[in-house]
């Protein structure tokens, strides 16, 4: 039998998935820059990891499941670190970009405060597991003391082995996401067996069992005991089953702030990737919106929303592809009478061409909010090249102890 040699290595950074990395690159999860820790390699991973001198920015992790869970990445790590952290990656990509930038301090949602979960669920030989997946792996981890998630999701984990134990396949776990509403679950379930007479009267029992507000199985509703709302100012909006929303209520809050300062007393608003209103209707208090988005079925759940509330100003809607349809400067300046501000809140690839076009329409103010570093600083080179300022920028840690980063930012139009 031969034994690999242990070998010692001293990590220098972390890497985009929040790994420390050593020289080589040799990634080791879970360690810090400045450890020094001993492990066997595996190709350009080390595995078998044992911290030999730890960082003072180490800390034992709030979660008992933190060490076989995959959900949560930087636990081990301390806020000011992670907080740093966050910070230095939105810094480093702009500066790849040549720009700086007034960071405004960063706002961390608290813990137990997401409001979404997708759990795997797996049939057993005595009923169902929900949980998370461990890391790389597809052992299912049970989380009943989760640190991320609020109560109420963590109450709902009976509810998903319940699903599990009537439409799992034996092959593949059932990926159950349960969304909080304003008026209970909002459940929606993927990888299930294919619905038949039994199946359907079984889970309309959970619907009742369970007061769900809504369950959704793949594409089919099963049960809908009231829309699943959820509040937006002074509007309520159901949202299409698994539709985008922002990671926490705490998080939306801060980005909405953000948003509002960025776009200040604009009477004219042009609202860019608007999913169900999350920034469309608040705003609508003090300007009229027009809100542009690719999937027509969110807009139709604003559209709805904005009806049923009370003293907002009017929001128009236009269902867009902005990849490859972005709003042009006379759309920009319908009717010669510009937009004040544009909010613009893309996916992840960011939106290089629209940042185009509200370079040439000149529009005075924008609120770029961006889950994408990189993509962001490419598109806010764009802005600055094309004569806007950036004022600011608020990093929100909304996805606590995990890699992501979100940020919103401030440009004006300077000329
Ligand atoms: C990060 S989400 C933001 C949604 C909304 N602003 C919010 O805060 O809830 C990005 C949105 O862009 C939409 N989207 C993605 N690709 C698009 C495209 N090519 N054209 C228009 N909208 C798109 C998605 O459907 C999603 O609603």
């Amino acid at each position: 039998m031969t034994h690999e040699a242990r070998l010692t290595a001293t990590i220098q950074r972390l890497g985009h998935q929040g790994d420390g990395i050593a020289d080589g690159p040799l990634f080791a999860p879970r360690t810090l820059p400045g450890e020094t820790v001993s492990g066997i390699r595996d190709g350009n991973q080390l595995t078998d990891i044992r911290i030999e001198t730890p960082s003072e920015a180490r800390v034992q992790a709030p979660c008992r499941h933190y060490k076989s869970c995959g959900g949560c990445q930087l636990q081990h790590a301390a806020d000011d670190f992670v907080a740093d952290w966050k910070v230095g990656i939105v810094q480093s990509a702009l500066s790849a970009q040549g720009l700086t930038a007034d960071f405004r301090p960063i706002h961390t949602s608290p813990p137990q405060s997401r409001r979404r979960a997708t759990l795997s669920v797996r049939r057993t030989k005595k009923g169902a597991m929900a949980g998370f997946h461990g890391r790389a792996s597809d052992v299912i981890t049970q989380i009943p003391d989760c640190q991320l998630l609020s109560p109420e999701l963590i109450a709902a984990i009976p509810v998903a082995e319940e699903l599990a134990m009537v439409g799992a396949s034996r092959k593949a776990p059932l990926s159950v996401t349960v969304t909080l509403s304003e008026v209970g679950l909002d459940v929606l379930v993927a990888n299930g067996k294919p619905l038949d007479g039994q199946l359907r009267i079984d889970l309309a029992r959970i619907v009742d069992a369970h007061g769900l507000a809504r369950l959704s199985w793949e594409d089919e509703l099963i049960g809908m005991e009231q829309p699943p709302t959820q509040p937006s100012g002074p509007a309520h909006v159901c949202p299409p089953p698994g539709a985008f929303l922002q990671a926490t209520r705490d998080g939306e809050a801060a980005l909405l702030a953000a948003v509002e300062e960025a776009v200040g007393r604009a009477k004219r608003v042009v609202d860019l990737f608007a999913g169900c209103g999350t920034f469309s209707l608040p705003l609508a208090r003090n300007a009229e919106v027009h809100a542009v988005e690719g999937e027509r079925p969110m807009l139709a759940a604003l559209d709805l929303g904005w009806r049923q509330a009370k003293g907002l100003k009017k929001v128009t809607t236009e269902t867009r592809d902005l990849f490859r349809n972005p709003l042009l400067p006379v759309d920009l300046n319908p009717f010669g009478e510009e937009y004040d501000a544009a909010v613009i809140d893309p996916p992840r690839a960011g939106a290089e061409a629209q940042s185009v076009q509200l370079v040439a329409a000149k529009t005075p103010s924008i609120a770029y909010v961006s889950c994408n570093p990189v993509t962001f600083a490419r598109d806010a080179k764009i802005l600055v090249d094309g004569g806007y300022q950036l004022n600011w920028v608020q990093v929100v840690d909304q996805f606590r102890w995990s890699s992501h980063t979100e940020l919103a930012a401030s440009f004006t139009y300077v000329g």
